[in-house]
């Protein structure tokens, strides 16, 4: 039997895993356009399936969706050591925001199992569902997990074509039976690239993770009223777009209020009826403000709501304001990140820590377990955009020092 620290990641195993998966609602640019719970999702979902059980693994599904592999344990009593990501992707995606984490676990399974290891405690490689929130915003399935929501409430919420998220996931087979709560972990670990730039430009491997900030997110529609292109006056209309613009704008200038700024994004902009000769008579656009300080996004928040409302009231508009998501900033476990560190020294890989501007399902499960986070290096810290790339060497050593930590806490 091989020593713990004899074992690493397949380098081109895990990289011909991540571009198989890749295939799977590939882009003509190079990406990957994989919304959760659609039909794509759903071959991505059954693909690592049965990776999972060809790699010996038993396999169930939560009343969310989540897929829990697991690589027994000799205690079966014991809590599991978790690691895992998401599969989805953002409409132009990569292949490796989540990917990565998803098949990293995976690898470090077929690695365990090619040197013969026995673990005391089971290790749950997981997929949790919809972590781009493209379609349901908030992390929902790793939030109920964690119990920030409850699941009847998430399985409530709609999109924007009004089907739930409950039907969704009956429509891809992925409504489990299982409680979302049936499987706390004794500690979770997720890889991930980093999605900046700050690795690459300092060359070095790996990022051990300290926390990530913190982010609010909301839906506002904006309400005028339709009429003629051509026939209504200037000054009589009530253009919601018109209004929406202005507050786009003045979202924005809120950021630059603040030093450090948060940084505030308008990503998606709706507009009823979308027609070139109708004056618009309702926009609906989504905010997502980040910061590391809550009462930075609380005073954020306060004087989005007044500027948008003034705008409104000025523009004759009707306005509603929802925040549909909140997420407070974490600290990672201290006993995690240092177990990272230090497998990365033992196994020399060149590492600093670093905080995380992205959201990642490991902030949900630091509220309920030890959690940890291991970062590598992506090209030009390029992510959410279909030119992601990162290098096989770089993903494997993440790999292998995931492959440590796990190892060290399954016992
Ligand atoms: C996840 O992709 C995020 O928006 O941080
Ligand atoms: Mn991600
Ligand atoms: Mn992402």
């Amino acid at each position: 039997m091989a020593s713990g620290q004899d074992i690493r990641a397949d380098k081109n195993r895990l990289w011909a895993s991540i571009m198989e998966m890749g295939r799977i609602g590939a882009t003509p640019a190079g990406g990957v356009g994989r919304i959760a719970l659609t039909a794509l999702d759903k071959q991505a979902r059954d693909l690592f399936v049965s990776w999972c059980k060809n790699a010996g693994c038993s396999v169930r599904i939560d009343a969310m969706g989540n897929i829990f592999a697991r690589r027994q344990g000799s205690d079966p009593g014991v809590a599991p050591v978790m690691t895992g990501s998401h599969l989805d992707t953002q409409p132009l995606g990569g292949k490796f925001d989540g990917i990565y984490g998803v098949l990293a676990g995976l690898e470090a399974v077929r690695a365990m199992n090619d040197a013969g290891v026995d673990t005391r405690a089971p290790i749950d490689v997981v997929v949790w569902t919809d972590e781009e929130g493209v379609r349901f915003p908030g992390m929902l399935a790793s939030g109920v997990f964690s119990g920030v929501y409850a699941v009847e409430d998430a399985l409530a919420r709609t999109d924007s074509d009004g089907i739930s998220m409950g039907e969704a996931l009956e429509a891809i087979g992925y409504a489990g039976e299982q409680a979302p709560h049936a499987h706390r972990p004794s500690a979770f670990f997720e890889a991930h690239i980093e999605q900046g730039p700050i690795l690459e430009a300092e060359g070095r491997t790996v990022g051990v993770v300290m926390g990530a900030q913190g982010q609010r997110c909301f839906h506002v529609t904006v309400t005028g009223e339709e009429g003629h292109a051509g026939t209504l006056p200037m000054d009589v209309r009530r253009d919601a777009l018109l209004g929406a613009a202005r507050m786009v704008d003045a979202v924005n200038a809120i950021a630059f209020e603040h030093e450090p700024h948060p940084v505030i994004t308008v990503g998606s902009l709706n507009v009823r009826p979308n027609s070139p000769n109708t004056i618009p008579g309702q926009t609906q656009f989504s905010i997502d403000s980040r910061h590391p300080d809550n009462g930075v996004l609380e005073t954020v928040e306060k004087h989005m709501r007044e500027a948008c409302a003034a705008i409104a009231d000025k523009s004759k508009l009707e306005i509603h304001f929802e925040r549909v998501s909140q997420r407070t900033s974490v600290s990672f476990d201290s006993g995690c990140i240092n177990s990272i560190r230090e497998a990365a020294a033992r196994l020399s890989v060149s590492h600093r820590d670093m905080y995380s501007g992205a959201g990642h399902d490991a902030c949900n499960l630091a509220l309920v377990a030890p959690t940890g986070m291991i970062f590598v290096p992506c090209e030009r810290g390029i992510s959410h955009n279909e030119m992601e790339n990162a290098k096989a060497e770089d993903l494997a050593d993440g790999c292998s020092v995931l492959i440590q930590v796990l190892m060290e806490r399954a016992g």
